[in-house]
């Protein structure tokens, strides 16, 4: 990544408006001057996310995330700030090379970022290193790499397309990233290789079939080895070992092949558990399956789908391990207002999508994709499955079951309709179902009311403490459009008046600005990196004090005397409980006196 001036940040800030950027990850309303919606970063049930168009920022009153359309970009898509510039000018089609210089920015973060760059080339030298490998040992007659790869039924374009590989030995590989220039400690930052007791240096994923994980910008970020012979049949050896998480992989914010899924034009997902069950269903021509890779979703995985499709088709396992795991992440994404579907292997005798379609065919599978049934109705399978529906008592537990997962549903019509079908099909009457349901309504709603309760505690205790509310109107009279009341502020108020760190880290900053008397001129939020204080700076720039600045700028000399009267008297009234002098005594109550006279005036 080349280098940028400043004024890039400039350009993308003002070619990109912060409601439409966040409008194609969350649903916004206009409500007034602002636009709310639910936050993305936290779990809510009524919307505390506000996107203020005329300040360009934005603010979740709930969990207190806040800041302008570069800070979103880099929370929601997880990268740095300059990777967050380079994906909004690409949206903005702003021309980065005009804005390229050769010098110059923070030299922690350029570090910082050249380091992931590094880590970016080096896993995709890797991945070429086990590539090739494999590709050399399938020209051979025989070998039992090759044997597994044809068994697996993995052919060459598949294996080209995905960048699958074989590491050989256990260690070439480091001494092959030497010689292409890479320091020891950047090898040995990706993790890919360990040192032994004996001080060789080994590959960690030595004898192992190698499956790249990229991200969405088909970037190499980790790998995942699989073992394969009699020591993984034996379970003498983990059959996979995955990357560790860091700076560049996150597992719980990606999806494999999700960068390949994404080029399609996507109706819906399919998200399957293994590296094989994705790769198998795209090589079918499914190109729109990504895996999870064995954890449980994630709100950010949620998030990163609904950026392409509503709809989602789970295809995981079919064994019942984990299903509890697997619903709650089917709720993540539910909740996330994506529509979710379950698919059932018509046959038994395979476990995944992989041995399904090498079984019984692609139409076969797509016509078990097409029949993928509701996630009520998976829950409803679930709870029936785990229920002998012949005994009296499980019979109510099942319909209790039942009820409560109905009572869920907030469209009526749906959920008269799941009534209907669930009824007739356990041969059951509707009406006690209706009336249970009825109860789990009721109840839901007293649990929104409360989680209602909660949001405006902390909105609450947003504007509780008085003496930080003040200290934020020194901020934001510091930062108003006003240059005399910038100017009273910068020459009456210093940082040792401000009690609350972040306010006065802020007030700090702001006064060590070059520029700090044209400060209506420049975007502060884009100049602050720390995350509490952006939080505090937005949450500054939402206060309005237009047309009040005068009157403010007084209450906030006022109170600063104040205090000052208030410090003094506590000292004299001090120094007069100790054996001091008749006459010391007398001054003191006279100056006292004066100042009573004083703050009583400033009421
Ligand atoms: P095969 O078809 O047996 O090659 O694997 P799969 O792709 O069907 O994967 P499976 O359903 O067995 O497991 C799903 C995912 O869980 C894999 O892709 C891995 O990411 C992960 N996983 C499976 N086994 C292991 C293991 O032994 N260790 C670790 N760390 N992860 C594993
Ligand atoms: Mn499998």
């Amino acid at each position: 990544m080349p280098y940028y001036s400043s004024d890039l940040i400039e350009e993308v800030i003002s070619q990109n408006d912060i409601v439409e950027v966040i409008s194609e990850y969350v649903t916004l309303k206009k409500s007034g001057r602002n636009y709310m919606g639910l936050c993305p970063f936290h779990r809510e049930k009524s919307p505390s996310f506000c996107v203020s168009m005329d300040k360009q920022i934005f603010k979740c009153f709930g969990c207190s995330e806040g800041g302008n359309v570069i800070t979103f970009i880099m929370k929601i898509e997880n990268v740095d700030f300059w990777e967050a510039i380079e994906m909004l000018s690409e949206r903005a089609n702003i021309d980065t090379t005009r804005f390229e210089v050769n010098t110059q920015y923070n030299k922690n973060d350029s570090a910082k970022k050249d380091l992931k760059d590094t880590m970016f080339k080096l896993n995709r030298d890797v991945g070429l290193f086990y590539h090739n490998n494999l590709i050399e040992l399938l020209k051979e007659e025989k070998n039992p790499i090759k044997d597994y790869i044809i068994s697996r039924k993995l052919d060459i374009k598949t294996i080209n397309k995905f960048g699958i590989g074989y590491s050989t030995g256990k260690e070439p590989l480091y001494d092959y990233l030497i010689n292409l220039g890479y320091t020891k400690d950047e090898i040995m930052a990706s993790d890919i290789i360990l040192p032994s007791k004996n001080g060789r240096m080994y590959d960690r994923f030595f004898d192992r079939i190698m499956f790249p994980i990229f991200d969405i910008r088909d970037r190499t970020i980790a790998f995942g080895g699989r073992a394969f012979g009699e020591k993984v049949n034996n379970k003498q050896i983990p059959k996979y070992y995955n990357s560790q998480e860091n700076d560049i992989y996150h597992k719980g914010k990606t999806l494999y092949l999700m960068n390949f899924a994404k080029r399609e034009k996507l109706e819906n997902i399919i998200i399957v558990e293994g590296y094989m069950d994705a790769i198998a269903l795209q090589k079918f021509g499914f190109l729109n399956a990504v895996a999870s890779l064995g954890t449980a979703l994630t709100e950010n995985q949620a998030r990163l789908i609904k950026k392409y499709t509503d709809n989602v088709i789970i295809g995981y396992d079919q064994d019942g391990a984990g299903q509890a795991a697997t619903l709650r992440g089917l709720d993540i994404l539910a909740n996330h207002g994506l529509n979710v579907k379950v698919l059932k292997l018509d046959r038994d005798d395979v476990k995944d999508p992989d041995e399904y379609l090498n079984k019984y065919g692609p139409e076969r599978l797509k016509n078990c994709i097409d029949k993928a049934i509701s996630l009520v109705e998976f829950k409803v399978d679930i709870l029936e499955k785990d229920l002998n529906l012949d005994n009296f008592d499980s019979k109510v537990r099942f319909l209790t079951g039942v009820s409560n997962i109905l009572a869920k549903i907030d469209n009526n019509i749906e959920r008269d309709l799941y009534i209907d079908k669930i009824s007739k099909k356990y041969g059951m009457s509707p009406g006690p179902i209706i009336k249970e349901v009825e109860k789990g309504i009721k109840t839901k709603k007293e649990d929104t009311v409360e989680l209602d309760m909660n949001s405006l505690n902390k909105k609450m205790q947003l504007i509780t403490s008085v003496r930080k509310r003040q200290e934020q109107y020194i901020v934001a009279l510091l930062i108003s459009k006003k240059k005399n009341i910038q100017e009273e502020i910068i020459n009456n108020i210093s940082s040792f008046d401000i009690e609350d760190e972040n306010v006065r880290k802020i007030f700090d900053f702001i006064l060590s600005l070059k520029d700090k008397y044209d400060i209506n001129k420049i975007d502060i939020l884009s100049k602050i990196q720390d995350e509490d204080m952006i939080k505090e700076i937005t949450d500054i720039m939402y206060i309005d004090i237009s047309g009040y600045e005068e009157k403010l700028l007084q209450d906030v000399l006022k109170n600063k005397k104040k205090e000052k009267l208030f410090t003094r008297r506590d000292e004299i009234i001090k120094r007069l409980t100790e054996n001091i002098s008749n006459d010391e005594s007398e001054i003191l109550k006279v100056e006292l006196n004066q100042i009573v006279i004083e703050l009583s005036k400033l009421k």
